[in-house]
């Protein structure tokens, strides 16, 4: 993750300072002296962190738990001088490293409880604009005359609340070109919106703080910002609902009990190992109404790379169809859809 293309947007340099902070946690291990400890002198500040989070979050994925002390640690910094140094590029690697360590101290507690109570929560405003010309050309390809929408991991409902409202996606569409062509765009017949996120539902507020400390990320808030006051007006018929989807029965339920026949699940399975990805499309696959498509949006490289790949499933099966590749998950680039992309949104013709 620190040979990210966008190192420079802000998140490359805590991730350094963090794998300093690693290797110095294995050659000095911190003082809390443990019997198990091959030093025996104890864990590091970052390794007791770390076995806290673990025992707490076992599913939870390498990446994910990487973003989220970051998210933390910027948290902290609001209110803590030295700990705001740790995403100084400025600074020695090695300073940042100590500093780091010396912040995973004084904040133990408050980071540990973030870390196993929270998720990133980062959402973006461009996100959309593939789920909506997805969407429409499925609907008008299958003949779905209403679609009963969830969305899965929803952050702040940001998705759900922006799917045909031609404004926002005019702003946005001109930022992602489709190659060879771009499906036309089409309202889809949504007859039901909801969005569904784990407790606590996450506020505007941890949104912000999951953004990088860059202007980059500062610009893609304020655009976040921007869709959520255009969008105002549609918020009132969005069902938002705090639900655990790991609670697999509860999810069940919520789908068929709410006749769901599309959902989406944007940045989400990433946050998880890989069998409690496979066991949340089965739940979902399995409990959609018929015809029905699970649409899945998640980094490509896990993070490491820039790019994210989009998936289908159709309602009862668990077989991934390639509907496309985006070049930048912040939908700022060229999508080119994938080989599964005709037999679900139906043949793009070129201009
Ligand atoms: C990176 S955000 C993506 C938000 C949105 N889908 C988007 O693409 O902009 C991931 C979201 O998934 C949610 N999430 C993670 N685990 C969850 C769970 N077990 N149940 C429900 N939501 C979960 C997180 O709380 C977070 O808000």
């Amino acid at each position: 993750m620190q040979q990210h293309q966008q190192g420079n947007h802000g998140w490359s340099v805590f991730h350094e300072g963090l794998s300093l902070a690693a290797a110095d946690s294995r050659t000095h291990p911190g003082p809390d002296a443990g019997p198990d400890s091959a030093s025996g002198s104890g864990p590091g500040e970052l390794d007791r962190l770390l076995s806290a989070v673990w025992r707490a979050r076992p599913r939870i994925s390498d990446s994910h738990l990487i973003t989220l002390l970051g998210i933390a640690l910027r948290t902290v910094a609001d209110t803590d001088t030295d700990a705001a140094r740790v995403f100084r590029p400025q600074l020695p690697g090695a300073v940042r490293a100590g500093l780091l360590s010396a912040a995973l101290a004084r904040h133990h507690d408050a980071i540990a409880a973030m870390v196993t109570e929270q998720s990133n929560s980062y959402t973006g405003a461009r996100r959309f604009l593939v789920p909506q010309l997805l969407l429409g050309a499925y609907a008008a390809h299958h003949r779905i005359a209403e679609v009963r929408l969830l969305d899965i991991g929803t952050s702040i409902g940001l998705l759900p609340r922006q799917l045909n409202n031609r404004t926002v996606y005019d702003r946005f569409a001109p930022g992602l070109s489709w190659h060879p062509a771009a499906p036309a765009y089409r309202d889809i017949p949504l007859a039901a919106r909801f969005g569904i996120d784990a407790p606590p539902l996450p506020t505007l507020d941890w949104v912000r703080g999951c953004h990088g400390p860059s202007d980059y990320y500062t610009e893609r808030f304020s655009e976040v910002v921007w869709a959520l006051e255009q969008t105002a007006g549609t918020a009132g018929d969005i069902g938002i609902h705090a639900l655990d989807m790991l609670d697999l029965p509860a999810l069940a339920d919520f789908v068929h009990s709410h006749h769901i026949n599309v959902a989406t699940c944007n940045f989400v399975l990433y946050q998880y190992d890989e069998p409690t990805r496979e066991r949340i499309i089965a739940t979902v696959t399995g409990a959609l109404r018929r015809p029905g498509l699970l649409l899945s949006m998640e980094p490509g490289y896990e993070l490491r790379r820039m790019g994210a790949r989009v998936r289908g499933y159709r309602a009862g099966s668990t077989a991934p169809l390639h509907l496309a590749d985006v070049s930048d998950a912040h939908f700022l680039g060229r999508v080119t859809p994938g080989a599964d992309f005709a037999g679900i949104a139906g043949a793009v013709r070129s201009a």
